[in-house]
C-alpha cells in the first residue's frame, strides 16, 4: 500500500522531475479544489524545469530540505479557514507522488512564508498554511534528515491503545475486534503528522467512527498555522482512501450531537459505514 511506502524524505538528488511524471502531476494537482468540508481550496506545482534544484532555493526551508526539485504549494480563504481539507487534499497529492515514486516531505514550519505565498500569488485574503517538497530521492538520507527524524522519532507510532477507542467507556480498541475496519484504523495510525505528534483519537460507535482532536499543549505556535488541525485531515485522508481500495463505503457528516469524551478533546466529524 502506498501508505506505507510513504515516509518524510529530506534528501533529494536535485534531478529535475521527468516531464511526463511532472505532467501527470501536475494535473492531478490542479485536480484538487474540493475537500470533504466542500470548500474550494487551490494548489500548484513549482518546479524546476532545468536540472538545477538551484532554481527553488529562493523559495527557502531554512535548510531542511535539500535538492527538492519541486514543491506543492497551496492557498486557502483565511475566512472560511479551511484547514482540514487542506490537510486532506495535499495527502492525496503526496500518496499519488509517492506512486510517481517521487519523494516528498510536509513543511508546516520549515518554509519561508513570503516566498512561497508570492510563488503562488496570495490574494489578501488567502494564506499558505503549509507545502510539499517533491523531489528524486537520494538513495540515503542526509545527515540533516536523520537527524530530524531522530528528534522527532519519526519512525515510531503511538500503539493503538492510545489512539483508538471504543464507544461508552472509551475502551481501547483492539486491532483484532473490529473486522474489516482494522487495516483502515492501522493505515490512519501511519499518518505523517507536524512533529510526529498523532493528535488524531477516533472513536467507534456502531457504525461510526468519529475523529477527534486532542492538541499537544503550547505546540500552537503563533506564526505557523494550526497544524494540528492539518494533520487531522491527514488522518481523514488516510481512512478515506483505504476505504475506497477495500471497497468500504460510507459517508461523512459533521454530526451536532457528538459530544467529545474528554474535556481537551475537539470533535472534527464522523464516518458512517453504510
Ligand atoms: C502538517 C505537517 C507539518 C510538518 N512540518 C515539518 C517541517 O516544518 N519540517 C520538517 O522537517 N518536517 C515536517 N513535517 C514532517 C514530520 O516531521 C513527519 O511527518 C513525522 O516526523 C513522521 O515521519 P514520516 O513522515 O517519515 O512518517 C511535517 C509534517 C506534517 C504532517
Amino acid at each position: 500500500m502506498l501508505i506505507q511506502q510513504r515516509s518524510s524524505w529530506r534528501s533529494c538528488t536535485g534531478a529535475a522531475i521527468p516531464l511526463e511524471t511532472l505532467h501527470e502531476l501536475e494535473t492531478f494537482v490542479a485536480n484538487q479544489t474540493r475537500g470533504l468540508f466542500g470548500k474550494h481550496l487551490r494548489f500548484q506545482v513549482a518546479a524546476a524545469r532545468s536540472n538545477d534544484s538551484q532554481e527553488l532555493r529562493g523559495l527557502g526551508t531554512y535548510g531542511f530540505i535539500r535538492g527538492a526539485s519541486a514543491f506543492i504549494i497551496g492557498a486557502i480563504d483565511r475566512n472560511t479557514d479551511n484547514l482540514e481539507d487542506y490537510g486532506y487534499l495535499m495527502e492525496q497529492i503526496v500518496l499519488y507522488a509517492t506512486q510517481l515514486n517521487l519523494a516528498t516531505c510536509w513543511l508546516g514550519g520549515s518554509f519561508q512564508k513570503d516566498n512561497f505565498s508570492a510563488r503562488i500569488n496570495t490574494q489578501p485574503h488567502e494564506i499558505v498554511p503549509a507545502v510539499v517538497s517533491v523531489g528524486i530521492g537520494a538513495a540515503k538520507r542526509n545527515m540533516t534528515d536523520r537527524l530530524i527524524r531522530n528528534v522527532a522519532g519519526s519512525k515510531k507510532r503511538r500503539p493503538w491503545d492510545q489512539l483508538f477507542f471504543e464507544a461508552g467507556t472509551i475502551s481501547p480498541l483492539r486491532p483484532e475486534s473490529n473486522g474489516k475496519l482494522s487495516p483502515v484504523f492501522e493505515m490512519v495510525r501511519l499518518s505523517p503528522s507536524a512533529s510526529n505528534k498523532q493528535p488524531w483519537r477516533l472513536i467507534l460507535e456502531g457504525n461510526d467512527v468519529h475523529f477527534f482532536l486532542q492538541r499537544n499543549k503550547g505546540y500552537r505556535k503563533s506564526m505557523f498555522s494550526d497544524l494540528q488541525r492539518i494533520d487531522m485531515g491527514i488522518a481523514i485522508s488516510h481512512f478515506d482512501t483505504v476505504c475506497r481500495e477495500l471497497n468500504i463505503n460510507g459517508t461523512w457528516n459533521q454530526d451536532q450531537n457528538v459530544v467529545p469524551p474528554k474535556e481537551d478533546w475537539e470533535y472534527t466529524i464522523t464516518w458512517t459505514c453504510n
